[in-house]
Parts: C-alpha cells; sequence; structure tokens
C-alpha cells in the first residue's frame, strides 16, 4: 500500500472521510500528537487500527468527538444523544463535576473516562464498561470528524510501545505502506498526549495518564486534590487496573538511560554510573537536554563516558511548553540517529507539563535493550 501525504484542504479531507467510510483508517493532526482513526461503531475499520498499530487490544482507546458537542446546554446529554454515553450510570456528584470539567477543558488536551453505552464496541473499550472521550481543538481534527458524520476512535498513530509522532513526517516513518492516508496539519502545538482522568462517584478526579492539561488546572476546577497515577505505580498494578499505561509505553527503539540530574552538572558518581550503563564498544551516545544549550551537558557526558555525544535540547531558553512540544520529535532524532544509546536528563520541574514530560522520559527509560525479552519487546 503506498500512503500519501495531503495538504488538509476541503477536498482531502472529503477524500480521507471517504477513505474511513470505506473502513481504511485514516491518520490526522491533533493539537497533542498525530492520530489514527476511524468510525467509532465500524467494527471491522476498530479492528483495521489495532492492526495496523499492531496493538494488544486489551488497550483502550479514545473516542474524538465533534465540538458541536460543547454547544449543547449540556455537553453530557449530547454524549448520550450520540450513543457513547450511559449518563444513567454516573452518581449525581459525578455527573455535575463531568459537565464542569468537560465545558473547561474542552475542545483540548484533556480525556474524560464515562460510563459507556452498549452502542461503543467492546473493541473501542478493551472490554471496560466505560469509554474515553476527548474533542480535539484541532481544526483539522474537527474537519475529519465533520466530514466523517461520526465520532472517531483514534489512539496515536504510532506502532504499539513506541514514540508518539508529533508530525505527518513521524507518521510516515512509523506506519508508512500500512495506511492510504495522512492528512498534514504541521507540527503538534501541544507534543504530549491528551491528560486522561476518571471520577469517582463523588465527582473527584484521579489522572490515569498526566499530558497536555495541567493537573493543577484540574484541581482547580474540581476544587480538590487529584491523585496522580505514576509510572511506576501503574507498572506494578499492571494492565487490568490503568490499560494502557505500560511502563514500556512511549518508547525509542534504541536503549534510553535515564540521567540522575542534568549532564553538564554530572559528578563523579553519575559518570561512573553511566560508564557502568553503557553497553561494551559503544562509541556514539544520545543526549537528551531538558533546559539550556545542550554544549555544556554534551562536553561533560564525552568526557564522562570517552566516546562521541550527539546532543540535542527541547528548550534552549527553559520553557516547559517548548520542552514539551519538542519531545518526541527530539526523541526520534536522537533515535534515527548514529547514536548506539541514548541518555536523557530528567525533566527539573514537575508542575503543569512538566509531570507528562516526567511521566513520558520515566516510561521511555524503562523500555528494554532490544531482544531482551519482557513486555517491552512488543
Ligand atoms: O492526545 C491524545 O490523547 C492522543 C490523540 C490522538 O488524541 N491519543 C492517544 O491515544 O494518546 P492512545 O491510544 O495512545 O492512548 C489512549 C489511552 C489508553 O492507552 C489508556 O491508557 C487510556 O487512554 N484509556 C482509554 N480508554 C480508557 C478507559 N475506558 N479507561 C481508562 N483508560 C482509558
Ligand atoms: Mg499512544
Amino acid at each position: 500500500m503506498t500512503t500519501v501525504v495531503l495538504e488538509p484542504t476541503p477536498a482531502h479531507v472529503a477524500r480521507a472521510a471517504r477513505a474511513l467510510a470505506r473502513g481504511e483508517p485514516v491518520a490526522f493532526p491533533t493539537e497533542t500528537v498525530y492520530g489514527l482513526a476511524a468510525p467509532v461503531f465500524d467494527e471491522r475499520a476498530i479492528a483495521r487500527v489495532f492492526s495496523v498499530k499492531e496493538r494488544p487490544t486489551f488497550d483502550p482507546l479514545i473516542v474524538h468527538v465533534s465540538e458541536s458537542t460543547i454547544e449543547a446546554s449540556s455537553v453530557l446529554a449530547r454524549l448520550e444523544e450520540q450513543d457513547l454515553v450511559e449518563g444513567s450510570s454516573l452518581a449525581p456528584g459525578a455527573r455535575e463535576a463531568a459537565e464542569r470539567l468537560l465545558r473547561s477543558f474542552w475542545p483540548g488536551p484533556f480525556t474524560l473516562v464515562l460510563p459507556k453505552r452498549p452502542a461503543v464496541p467492546d473493541l473501542v473499550t478493551a472490554g471496560l464498561p466505560t469509554v474515553a472521550l476527548r474533542m480535539p481543538r484541532h481544526p483539522v481534527a474537527q474537519a475529519l470528524i465533520a466530514a466523517a458524520g461520526a465520532p472517531l476512535a483514534a489512539p496515536s498513530a504510532n506502532r504499539f510501545g513506541r514514540l508518539s509522532p508529533t508530525t505527518a513526517a513521524a507518521v510516515v516513518a512509523e506506519l508508512g505502506g500500512r495506511i492510504e492516508i495522512v492528512l498534514d496539519g504541521g507540527a503538534c502545538a501541544v507534543g504530549v498526549e491528551s491528560t486522561v482522568v476518571a471520577l469517582d462517584p463523588e465527582g473527584r478526579p484521579r489522572v490515569l495518564r498526566p499530558g497536555g492539561t495541567p493537573l493543577e488546572a484540574i484541581e482547580r476546577i474540581a476544587g480538590a486534590k487529584v491523585h496522580a497515577a505514576d509510572a511506576a505505580g501503574d507498572a506494578r498494578a499492571g494492565p487490568k487496573s490503568s490499560p494502557g499505561m505500560l511502563a514500556s509505553h512511549y518508547a525509542p527503539s534504541k536503549p534510553l538511560l535515564l540521567l540522575p540530574g542534568p549532564a553538564a552538572r554530572m559528578d563523579a558518581a553519575a559518570a561512573s554510573e553511566a560508564r557502568a550503563a553503557l553497553p561494551g564498544g559503544t562509541e556514539r551516545v544520545g543526549l537528551l537536554v531538558v533546559f539550556g544549550e545542550p554544549e555544556a551537558g554534551r562536553l561533560a557526558l564525552a568526557s564522562a563516558l570517552g566516546c562521541q555525544v550527539i546532543a540535542r535540547t527541547l528548550s534552549p531558553s527553559g520553557d516547559l511548553e517548548e520542552a514539551a512540544r519538542r519531545l518526541f520529535a527530539a526523541l526520534r532524532e536522537l533515535d534515527a540517529s548514529e547514536a548506539e544509546v541514548l541518555f536523557a536528563e530528567p525533566c527539573p520541574i514537575r508542575t503543569g507539563l512538566g509531570h507528562a514530560i516526567a511521566d513520558r522520559l520515566e516510561r521511555a527509560a524503562r523500555r528494554l535493550p532490544r531482544g531482551a525479552g519482557g513486555p517491552g519487546a512488543l
């Protein structure tokens, strides 16, 4: 199959919608990362999404809804009318909190898990009684949902367990030859996936995946402290309690090792630890600097390891939003470079988008080297 990258003109969006109607998955831009879409009620098309991605069926998809949903006097009522959400299964406290959160954060990088209607295929939700819903704010995503005339179930447009794509070229690198159409909306503005939230019966939010909507903003709207699921906790709990939150997610194909701090300020202990972790005979390594110019860190790591270092920075000026926007692209560049092993600095800020950056780096870093087996080998 030849994959074509199309400018998102109205004619091309219409062509993409026709492909969707034939059951062909289409890759499209959102403000977070590129997604791979299929109409939510078309089970055969959904099955194609799983097979194109090589995604295991225990990992549920996010359903993307039209921005017209927010125009209704009750967002939840609109989601019920669309046969997505079973409102009668929601306790009054959760109902009220859901309405408030959706009004505050839609359209945008915010996904809410709600009780599902039987019409939503079990394949979409991995057999769970709940469905994850998001209203993307990217105009091309909205144009595609409108042209398709149905909500679109869409995971990130990468092969399972690998880095999410934030450009059309990255989608082609992941899925070229497996899909017909990539709509090119340029580089994604947010760069990390949506924040996934579930509610308890009292309407208290629990964050299942940190992402593009900061926890602090959710706490402000919910009027309650938000419990954040951490990468290590989820890995221990396994895929059942928090599906899809595998430790080995979002990983480059090369081993990635997390440094204890900024490379430029590496002490003797950190240097010898990095040396010990390095496979014998390694000649080139990659370095992901989070904030600042990469040169000082590059020199420090090169002298610690005695090998060549290829460095990238997420934000020379120390801007958290820029760092999030560049995260997957920078990891992808290092993965495609001549480096054999990658090192990353930890994210020094754990507020705002810092949660999501730290989470993705920790999950990527848990990946075992290729061929080592274990869940990461998927
Ligand atoms: O920003 C995003 O959310 C992107 C763009 C394309 O919208 N999508 C995305 O989808 O990141 P994906 O498939 O890579 O991640 C979906 C994750 C699942 O792995 C799981 O952790 C969570 O959303 N999820 C989906 N349905 C769920 C459910 N019913 N209960 C709990 N978690 C769910
Ligand atoms: Mg994904």
